[in-house]
Formats: C-alpha cells, structure tokens, sequence
C-alpha cells in the first residue's frame, strides 16, 4: 500500500505531473478501481428508461452494467454479466426486456438481478438465492442523475457531489418543468488517448483559439467559442474549481442578454420565456436565462456540456469513448428542442471540427508521451487565482486552475 501511495506522489511535481500518468498500465488498473469502483460514478439519466422494461446499457470503468426501470417503476442497476458463467446478458446499448436470458444457457434474472430460471432443473443443487446479479454496493440519484457505486464504505452521494449539485441543478432548471430529456440517442467518439485527456480538455479555456482556430473562423461570433479568442483582458468568463474534482468554465460572466448561449433572443422564442416565467418568476426566470447551462465536468465520468450531456467512457490505458447527446428540456415546443439537437450537432457531431480538432490533439499527446515521458506544467494562473471563502477556486479563463483541481482530487483518491 506505501508502495503505491509512493508510485502515485512520484507522479506530482510542482504544479506539474508527470506524463506517465497517461501510459502506465498499472496505473490504469488502479484507477478502474479506486475511481470507478470504490467511488461514485455516473451510470445514466432517468428518462433513458422513460418505461417499466426500459433499459440501457453501460460501461463503469471496465465493468459492465445494465440500468432498468423495473415494472414497478424504478430504476434498477445490475451486473451485465451472467451470475453462472459470465456472458453478456444484454449486448444492445438499448431495450425492453421483462427479464434478462442468457443466450449461453438459458439462465433468466430479473430486473433486480434474482435468478428466476434455469433450464433442466434437475442438475442445479444450489440454492438459486446465492446465483443472481451482482449489483452495485450504493445506488443514488439526483434530478433523474442515477450514480452507483460498488464500495459499500463510499460515503452519501451528496458528500461526493457537493457544490456538482448545484451545477445539475442549473442544467434542469433551464426546463420550466425542472426535467430533461435524454432520449435524442448517444453519439460515441472513440479517442485513442488516456480517458483523463477527456475532462482535462473539456474543461481548459487556454486552447481553443489555437486547436479551434478554423472552426472558430466559421461559427457564429458572439458564441461562448468566440468569447475564449478574445484577448486576454477582455475575456470575462472564468475557470473555476468547485472541489471534489468538479472543475468548470464559468461563461455566465460573458453573457449580457438572456439566450446569448443558445444563439438566440427572447423575441425568437417568446413561449419558453414566457413559460419560464411562470415556473420560477420574472427575476429568477431572467437569471436562468442570462447565466445559461454549465460547462463544467462532474468527477470522474460526467460531463455537463453546455446543452450536452456527456460521458467519459475509458477503454484502456490509451482507448477512450466519449459519449455525448443534446440535454433536451420537458415542457418547451418540439421547435425548441429541434434547436438544441441541431446546435449540439453543429458543436459535437460528426461533422463539426470542434472534437475531431481535441481528438487528434489528444492522439497527439498520448504518443509523444508514449516514450520516456517528461514533466507536464501545470502553473498558469496560480499566482492570480482567487480562493473564495466557499473554498471554490476561480481563474481566468485561460488558466489552468481547473487542471490542477482535477489533479488534486485524482491524487487525493488514489493516494487514499
Ligand atoms: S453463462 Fe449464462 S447461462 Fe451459462
Ligand atoms: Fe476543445
């Protein structure tokens, strides 16, 4: 165990960390367990299972799972891998099923992971209750958010959320209802890079102008991209380090006029407003509208993108899988929503510049840091920093306070 807390601070320089944290094996292997396993970890929203017999299925670290909503109406989540020799029960990313058969010999669960046949009864001996699922150790959620854990020791989900709760809540909260929808399907994006170079780059508000420089050359000028290009005083939006490894850029202080973050006005789209107005009142409805989504990475796996929602799936040492889908409100017009698939399309389909430009930048970085390695720097804007009394951190934009609290976090677990 000294051993290995030693193996994780050898890796942390001054403001810096070493770049054999993207290629070492091992250390991989101890992150699937201490991260994935042993903490809490996104598995997926609600309304991906809108019906009893709905379910989906998931990847938590290398493990797989399966999350149902059982006919009573809850959401269940169970090993995807059979109690008696361990094939996949569920192999679609997506279905409705009463129960879960093996194709291998025919054992069925239930949707709460029991054994409730076995083909030729007569051989099986052993008592059927030692023979279901395995399921997670803790199950929780928040705002239709499920997350699971497989450490019975882990401690409330809301202790591990903190101030990630209030982000979540910014999220819904721009529905008049308080409900999203994630039901316009998931696009996947596979990076041949380490799975932490996802919300590393998710959240660095230094790139953009020089690794989106084209895309930014054709969109539109007053988008958040925009506002990362302009020079280094005028830009107003912030980097901010919410603890726990929650880590965001803040584009509320950028925006001036309600919807600015949706390309839009309030003359475009006067239903929603008005709807707006009448779930949270004039003066909140105005806040919500100005201050837009977060951006803002919930640690380890889950990504609040703006009007995406976001996955960071790891495969292996350098194999990752980014998932994404449009964050779609409950309670506005079909127009509205057919505006926020179309511009989640523009920002992350497959046909934007904006992740093939991050994903080869990545490629990049995990083959030069494939040799010997060397000393990655982590400083910028530690000297100008602002540590609020809440104990959140906030940067400018450009700085890599938002680094370094994933990294603090990260080390904090592993070395635990
Ligand atoms: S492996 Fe599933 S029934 Fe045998
Ligand atoms: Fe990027």
């Amino acid at each position: 165990m000294d051993g290995e807390r030693k193996n994780i601070r050898n890796r942390f320089g001054d403001d810096s960390v070493h770049s054999t944290i993207y290629t070492d094996r091992e250390l991989f292997d101890a992150e699937m367990k201490k991260l994935f396993y042993d903490g809490w970890v996104f598995v997926g929203h609600e309304s991906e299972v809108p019906k009893p017999n709905n379910y989906i299925t998931r990847m938590i670290g290398r493990e797989p799972v399966i999350m149902v909503r059982t006919r009573e109406g809850n959401i269940s989540v169970v090993s995807n891998r059979c109690a008696h020799r361990g094939n996949m029960l569920c192999h679609q990313h997506s279905g409705s099923s009463r129960s879960f058969s093996c194709e291998y010999h025919g054992w069925t669960f239930s949707h709460e992971g029991d054994l409730v046949g076995v083909p030729l009864p007569g051989g099986s001996h052993k008592d059927s209750s030692c023979l279901g699922l395995q399921k997670p150790a803790m199950q929780a959620g928040h705002r239709g958010f499920v997350f699971i854990t497989f450490n019975p020791d882990a401690g409330p989900l809301d202790d591990h959320l903190g101030k990630a709760k209030d982000l979540i809540d910014r999220s819904v909260s721009l529905s008049p209802t308080g409900k999203i929808k994630l039901s316009a399907g998931w696009l996947k994006q596979r990076f041949r890079c380490n799975w932490k170079m996802l919300p590393e780059n998710s959240t660095d508000g230094y790139h953009a102008p020089f690794t989106h420089a084209s895309f930014l050359r054709v969109f539109a000028p007053d988008s958040q991209y925009k506002m990362l290009s302009e020079s280094e005083d005028e830009r107003k939006s912030k980097t901010v380090d919410w603890g726990n490894g929650h880590v965001a850029l803040e584009h509320a202080p950028s925006y001036e006029e309600p919807l600015q973050w949706l390309g839009t006005t309030k003359e475009k789209v006067p239903d929603y407003v008005e709807s707006m107005k009448e779930a949270y009142g004039e003066e909140e409805a105005m806040r919500k509208l100005v201050d837009g989504p977060p951006h803002s990475t919930v640690f380890p796996n889950l990504f609040l993108g703006e009007m995406n929602i976001a996955i960071f799936e790891p495969v292996s040492v350098d194999e990752c899988v980014l998932w994404h889908t449009p964050m779609l409100l409950d309670g506005v017009s079909d127009k509205l929503n057919a505006r926020i698939l179309r511009q989640s399309q523009a920002a992350m389909g497959p046909a934007s510049f904006l992740l093939a430009d991050d994903a080869i930048i990545s490629e990049r970085q995990q083959v030069a840091t494939g040799g010997r390695g060397g000393w990655m720097d982590l400083s910028r804007g530690r000297k100008r920093e602002e540590k609020r009394e809440d104990g959140t951190i906030w940067g400018h934009i450009s700085d890599e306070t938002t680094n370094r609290g994933f990294w603090s976090h990260y080390r904090e677990v592993m070395q635990a």
